[in-house]
């Protein structure tokens, strides 16, 4: 395949049929902090395109503020039950309110309550405080959970480089390595 993100949307596509995880779309993001350290943290892959590699979060979080102030990320996925590893380096741009928008609509309402509960990455003083805030707020007769928080979207990661890897017992991995250069994709493969 020439495409890497039509291989990686293939491979994604394979890993949740019949996966043993509950949550088959997660995938480590990585961001660079302010002290240069990197950032790790799983998130739910939304979807794959030529548009980009799409996950949404509160974007004032603290891997918000990261992307804010330097947007070069990594994302990495590891699908056991297929042995298929894809590392992806790129940069993240924030969505659309518009399409930040269909993806709020996706979340159940108990998530968007979650939601517009909490403040991510924020210091919490006691669980049981953030508890009593969303059952105060399941409580209210309103539609305002239907609302979109203005300070949750999502980021587009736009790849310039994604490696494939096919994990082989005898460490003789295949890895497949994709770049972008002047908006062409060019393969090598690299030694495991
Ligand atoms: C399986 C899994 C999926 C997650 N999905 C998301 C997600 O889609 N968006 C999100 O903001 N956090 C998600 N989280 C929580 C993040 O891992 C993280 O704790 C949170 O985003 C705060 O990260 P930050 O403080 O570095 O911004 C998920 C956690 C797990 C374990």
């Amino acid at each position: 395949m020439s495409n890497p993100i039509d291989q990686f949307l293939k491979w994604w596509e394979r890993a949740c049929v019949d996966s043993p995880l509950r949550q088959r779309s997660a995938v480590c993001v990585s961001t660079i902090d302010r002290d240069g350290f990197p950032a790790a943290r799983f998130v739910d892959l939304k979807s794959v395109s030529n548009e980009g590699i799409v996950f949404c979060t509160y974007l004032d979080s603290a891997k918000g503020k990261e992307i804010n102030h330097c947007n070069k990320v990594a994302l990495t996925a590891w699908w056991d039950h297929l042995g298929y590893q894809v590392r992806v380096t790129g940069r993240a741009y924030p969505l659309s309110e518009e399409v930040a928008d269909r993806y709020w609509k996706t979340r159940t309402r108990d998530a968007q309550i979650t939601t517009h509960v909490c403040e991510q990455s924020q210091p919490l003083k006691d669980p049981q405080d953030l508890y009593a805030k969303v059952e105060e707020y399941t409580q209210l007769d309103t539609s305002e959970p239907n609302v979109k928080p203005t300070n949750w979207g999502g980021y587009a990661i736009e790849a310039h480089r994604i490696e494939f890897l096919t994990f082989k017992e005898d460490r003789l991995h295949l890895r497949e390595l994709f770049t972008l250069n002047s908006g062409v994709w060019s393969k090598s493969y690299l030694q495991p």
